[in-house]
Formats: C-alpha cells, sequence, structure tokens
C-alpha cells in the first residue's frame, strides 16, 4: 500500500464503491435469510457472513478515517468540527454493530436471525444515506482546493 496522499476525488470515489459494495453484501444477506427455509442456506453461513461483514466494515472505516477525514478537514473552516462529527458517528456505529453481529451470531431461530439481519442492515443502509449527504459530497472532496482567482486577481 503506497502512502502517497489520495486525491480527495479518489477517496470520493473509493468511498463510494466501497458503499456499493457493502450494500451488495447486505443484500446478499438479506437474500441468504430469506432462504433459510428452503436447505440451500444454513444459519451458521448466515452468522458466518455476518461476521466477515464486520470485518469489512471495520476496514473501511479505518479507511475512511485515515484518508477522508484529513481531505474533508481541509475543505473549509469547518473542518475541525466536521471530523470530530465524523469519529463520533464511527464510536457510535461500531458499538451498534459489535451489538447487532453478536445477536446475529446468537440467534437461536430463523426468526430471530431475520430480525438480527433486517436491523443490521436498515442501519447500515441509513448510515451510508446520511455519510454520502453529509460528506462524500464533492464540494467537499475535490481536488481544486485553491481558489483560481488567486492567481488570475
Ligand atoms: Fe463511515
Ligand atoms: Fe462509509
Amino acid at each position: 500500500m503506497s502512502d502517497r496522499p489520495l486525491m480527495p476525488s479518489e477517496v470520493r470515489r473509493k468511498v463510494l464503491s466501497q458503499h456499493r459494495e457493502i450494500e451488495q453484501m447486505l443484500s446478499e444477506l438479506e437474500a441468504g435469510v430469506a432462504q433459510l427455509g428452503a436447505g440451500a442456506v444454513d444459519a451458521g453461513q448466515v452468522k458466518r457472513a455476518a461476521y466477515a461483514l464486520r470485518g469489512i466494515l471495520e476496514l473501511h472505516m479505518n479507511f475512511e478515517e485515515a484518508h477522508m477525514v484529513p481531505a474533508i478537514e481541509e475543505a473549509d473552516g469547518f473542518g475541525p468540527e466536521r471530523a470530530r462529527h465524523l469519529h463520533a458517528e464511527h464510536a457510535k456505529q461500531r458499538q451498534e454493530l459489535d451489538r447487532l453481529v453478536d445477536d446475529i451470531r446468537e440467534a437461536r431461530s430463523p426468526a430471530d436471525l431475520t430480525s438480527g439481519v433486517t436491523k443490521l442492515a436498515n442501519m447500515l443502509r441509513i448510515d451510508i444515506e446520511e455519510e454520502e449527504r453529509d460528506y462524500v459530497t464533492d464540494k467537499l472532496l475535490r481536488d481544486n482546493i485553491i481558489p483560481s482567482d488567486t492567481f488570475g486577481g
């Protein structure tokens, strides 16, 4: 992995593509849980998939903290406040995720498993939507941070 700082537009593209991948995994998890009765999928597979997703989300949040936070911190005068807010959001999300994934792993019936997966998917979809609205915007993550009139007068 290179240490070269990513351009804000690259950060934006990567975060958005990670979000689409996470949404895809959520859909697959929901599809898996919906097939529980059919015999093709068992509870253990759903639990392992939820646990794997927890790991992927940790990597995703680490990526955002390493690359997106510095970029949105420099975007304008509200940067430091915005960075604090994103860190606080992630702290809440980590707690919530641990709780929901633990619930899924401890689920003893298909109904509990389904409800756990539904809660997890709903929470993550809302988080992604809010994050894209508040942070992953082309206004905050754009490459030309030097105003063009600096040189033009
Ligand atoms: Fe995030
Ligand atoms: Fe995110």
